[in-house]
C-alpha cells in the first residue's frame, strides 16, 4: 500500500508504525529490533522455536542480554512461526492480522553457512522464504520493506561494485548465491506491487566498538579462534605431554612465556578484510531508513579495510604469540607448507576470499547519507580489536553467553 514521503515521514514521527522484523533471534536481527524498540515504534518479531525453548523464550534471552525484559515492554509482541512454511504456518486468522498490522518490515533472517552441503536448507531460507515473507509484505498494509542483504551477492566480481543490482552468476559459495538470488526476488516483487524498498548491504559485522559486547562470534573472530586453538593445544602439549606434538609442528614457548606459532598467511596483492562493527551498522542503517524514502540499495562498508598483516600483528600483541607472518603468495609457494600451516589454512579456507578482497564496493549514495547525518565508520584499530576479542573469549566465543539465563531452565510456556 503506497505513502506518500510526506506520510511515511509523519506515520513515523507520531510512532504510528509497527515494524514486523524476522531473524530476530540472530545477530543483526536482535540489535535492529533493540533499537526500533528503544526509538518507540511498535515491534512484531517472527520468530521460530528450537527444541528446548518456545519463540517467545528464545527471544527473552536475547533480549536479556541487551538489559531488557520482554515482560515490561508493551510495544513488543513475538509471533511464533515458521518463514519457511505457508502463511508463516500460522492460522488464517493469525496471519491476516500480521498482515493488516505491518507497516514496514524488516526481513534479516537467512541462512548463513558456506557450507554446500546444506544448499537445500541455505536456498529454501535464502530464496523460497523470502518469497513467503513478500507474499504478507504485499497483501496488505505494508508500505516499505526493507532487505538486508550482503556486500557479496557481487560474487566473484573484481574491482568496483556498484550500490545496484549486480548481474553475475559466479559466487564464491552458496551464500552468496543465494542472497543474491533473494535479493533479485524483493527487487522483482516490490518492484511489481509498487513497495518501497531499501536495500542494505552490509560487509562483515562484528561486535561493538565501544564495549566489545557481540552475540556471534563468526567472520572476524573465526580466524582469531583458530589460532587460540592451536596455541592452547601445543601449549598444552608442551607443558603436560614433553610438547613432542608441539615440536613436530615448529611450536615452543619463548623465554617469558610467549608461544611461537610457525604460521604464514598469504597477503594478497592490497585487498583486505573489509569489516564494520554492529553500532556503525545500525547507526547506518537507521540514517538510511529515515533518509531514503523513495526506497534504493546501499553499501554499508568500511572505506578503511583491514589488512591482514594488521590482524596478525594485533592478535600476536593479544595473545602473546609470535611467529605468524603475512607474506607473498610467491613466498609461499617458494618454501612449502608446514604441517601447522597446512592445518591452519584448511581451517581457514571458507573466509579465505574475504581476506585479501580486491573488490571496491561503492558508497557514493550511502556517503551522500550518512555525511550529512554525521555517521563514520571506524576503522578497526587495535583498541577495537582488543575490546571485541576479550569479550569474545570471555564469552567464550558465545558458549557462555547466556550462561545463568534463567531462561535457559524454564519450560517451555
Ligand atoms: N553478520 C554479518 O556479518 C552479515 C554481513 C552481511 C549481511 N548479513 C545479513 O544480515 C542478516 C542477518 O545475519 P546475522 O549475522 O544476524 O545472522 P544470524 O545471527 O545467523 O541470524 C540469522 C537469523 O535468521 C534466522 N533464520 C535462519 N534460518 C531460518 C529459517 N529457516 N527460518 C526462520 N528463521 C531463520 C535465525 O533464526 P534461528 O535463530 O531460529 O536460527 C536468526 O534469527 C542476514 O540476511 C545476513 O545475510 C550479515
Amino acid at each position: 500500500m503506497r505513502k506518500s514521503r510526506r506520510e511515511i515521514v509523519e506515520k513515523r514521527a507520531r510512532r504510528d508504525v509497527t515494524f514486523l522484523v524476522t531473524g530476530a533471534t540472530g545477530f543483526i536481527g536482535s540489535h535492529l529490533a533493540v533499537e526500533l524498540l528503544n526509538r518507540g515504534y511498535r515491534v512484531m518479531l517472527l520468530c521460530r522455536p528450537n527444541d528446548d525453548l518456545t519463540a517467545t523464550q528464545r527471544v527473552a534471552r536475547v533480549f536479556r542480554w541487551f538489559g531488557i525484559d520482554l515482560g515490561q515492554t508493551s510495544r513488543l509482541e513475538v509471533i511464533e512461526g515458521f518463514i519457511d512454511q505457508p502463511l508463516f504456518g500460522l492460522t488464517k486468522e493469525k496471519y491476516d492480522r500480521l498482515v493488516r498490522e505491518t507497516d514496514e518490515l524488516f526481513h534479516c533472517a537467512a541462512d548463513t553457512s558456506f557450507a554446500e552441503r546444506k544448499r537445500t536448507r541455505i536456498e529454501a531460507t535464502n530464496v523460497t522464504s523470502v518469497q513467503n515473507v513478500l507474499d504478507l509484505a504485499t497483501a496488505g498494509s505494508c508500505y516499505f520493506f526493507h532487505h538486508v542483504s550482503t556486500a557479496y551477492v557481487a560474487g566473484k566480481k573484481s574491482g568496483y561494485c556498484e550500490e545496484a543490482w549486480v548481474e553475475t552468476q559466479d559466487f564464491t559459495n552458496v551464500y552468496e548465491e543465494t542472497k543474491h538470488k533473494g535479493e533479485r526476488a524483493v527487487l522483482e516483487a516490490c518492484s511489481k506491487a509498487g513497495l518501497n524498498l531499501n536495500i542494505y548491504r552490509p560487509s562483515i559485522v562484528y561486535g561493538n566498538s565501544e564495549t566489545g559486547r557481540s552475540t556471534r562470534f563468526n567472520a572476524l573472530y573465526y580466524p582469531v579462534k583458530t589460532v587460540l586453538y592451536f596455541k592452547d593445544i601445543y601449549k598444552l602439549d608442551i607443558e603436560e605431554n614433553e610438547g613432542k606434538n608441539a615440536e613436530n609442528m615448529g611450536v615452543r614457548v619463548n623465554d617469558g612465556g610467549s608461544i611461537h606459532l610457525p604460521i604464514r598467511v598469504e597477503k594478497g596483492d592490497g585487498g583486505g578484510l573489509n569489516v564494520i562493527p554492529i553500532d556503525f551498522f545500525l547507526k547506518a542503517c537507521m540514517a538510511i531508513m529515515e533518509e531514503s524514502l523513495d526506497g534504493d540499495i546501499f553499501h554499508i562498508v568500511n572505506n578503511e579495510p583491514t589488512m591482514l598483516a594488521d590482524l596478525i600483528d594485533y592478535t600476536q600483541t593479544l595473545f602473546d604469540i609470535n611467529g605468524m607472518r603475512a607474506v607473498r603468495k610467491e613466498d609461499l609457494e617458494v618454501v612449502p607448507k608446514n604441517a601447522l600451516e597446512t592445518v591452519v589454512h584448511a581451517y581457514l579456507d571458507i573466509y579465505s576470499p574475504y581476506m585479501r578482497d580486491m573488490r571496491i564496493f561503492g558508497t557514493e549514495k550511502v556517503d551522500a547519507i550518512l555525511s550529512r547525518k554525521g555517521v563514520t565508520c571506524p576503522k578497526l584499530d587495535y583498541d577495537i580489536f582488543e575490546r571485541c576479542m576479550r569479550y569474545a573469549v570471555q564469552a567464550d566465543w558465545g558458549n557462555k553467553l547466556f550462561e545463568n539465563d534463567p531462561a535457559d531452565s524454564q519450560s517451555p510456556l
